[in-house]
């Protein structure tokens, strides 16, 4: 309880405001570290537009098909400024509860699935899901083949859950080839070791191998042969007392 509290009041630090109506839930975030900073605003989940601190701009990371929100002027020195109130917020909350110890929690869930049904030869996207870590944001790496692979990934900034842990998708643009064998690998404060999920061309590919149709009709085939034997002897077994 007073770890849930203490994470709700550091996450309130940085929350601007989150409102609600009976259709759409709008978001905002402002959250700062002594290392990161976010800034983003969502609809229904979706990211609408977030602060690259690194590249220094704003991000608009929907698809083109989607009809484009336009953000005024400015928004991205907004964001900015916003840094520095959070950051000064993030200290008086510090000192307002003699500085906190911070309750570090691993991800919770980590899966890697692709976006579209796979077809070899065809381009998709590798997506790694990672959630129920506090505080953010993950680093997330992806191989290919055991080879590190840095083109064609992406990552979406920290995205706040009600429980005040966080979930972050990286993605991969690939085309799945027959034996090619793909990861990524999670780091968090509270891991020691990063966590590491494969993901494998052939396992997910339909059209080879058995599939997991056969492996199922011959479990079935044997499970009802032992309960065959199993009858048997004990109908024998009772023959013979
Ligand atoms: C993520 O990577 C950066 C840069 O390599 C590093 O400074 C930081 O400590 C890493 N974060 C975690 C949680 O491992």
């Amino acid at each position: 309880m007073m770890k849930m509290m203490m994470k709700l009041l550091l996450f309130l630090c940085g929350v601007l405001w989150v409102s609600a109506d009976v259709l759409h839930e709008d978001l905002a975030i402002v959250g700062c570290s002594d290392s990161d900073g976010e800034m983003m605003y969502a609809l229904d989940g979706e990211e609408l537009w977030y602060a690259d601190f690194k590249k220094g701009k704003g991000v608009d990371p929907q698809p083109p098909f989607v009809v484009h929100t336009s953000y005024r002027e400015g928004v991205y020195e907004q964001a900015v400024a916003n840094q520095q109130v959070c950051r000064s917020n993030l200290k008086v909350c510090r000192s307002a509860m003699k500085d906190i110890p911070d309750e570090n929690d691993a991800p919770s869930n980590l899966v890697i699935y692709p976006r579209d049904e796979v077809e070899l030869g065809e381009k998709n996207i590798l997506v790694c899901h990672v959630s129920g870590f506090y505080p953010a944001p993950v680093n997330v790496s992806w191989t290919r083949n055991g080879q590190k692979v840095t083109e064609g990934t992406s990552i979406n900034v920290p995205f706040p859950s009600k429980d005040s842990s966080f979930t972050q998708i990286s993605r991969l643009d690939f085309v799945p080839q027959i034996g090619d064998i793909y990861s990524c690998s999670v780091e968090h404060l509270a891991l020691k070791e990063p966590q590491t999920r494969t993901w494998d061309v052939e396992m997910n590919n339909p059209q080879s191998g058995p599939g997991p149709a056969i492996f199922c009709g011959v479990g079935l085939t044997v499970g009802l042969l032992g309960v065959a034997v199993g009858t048997f002897f004990l109908i024998k077994g009772n023959e013979c007392s």
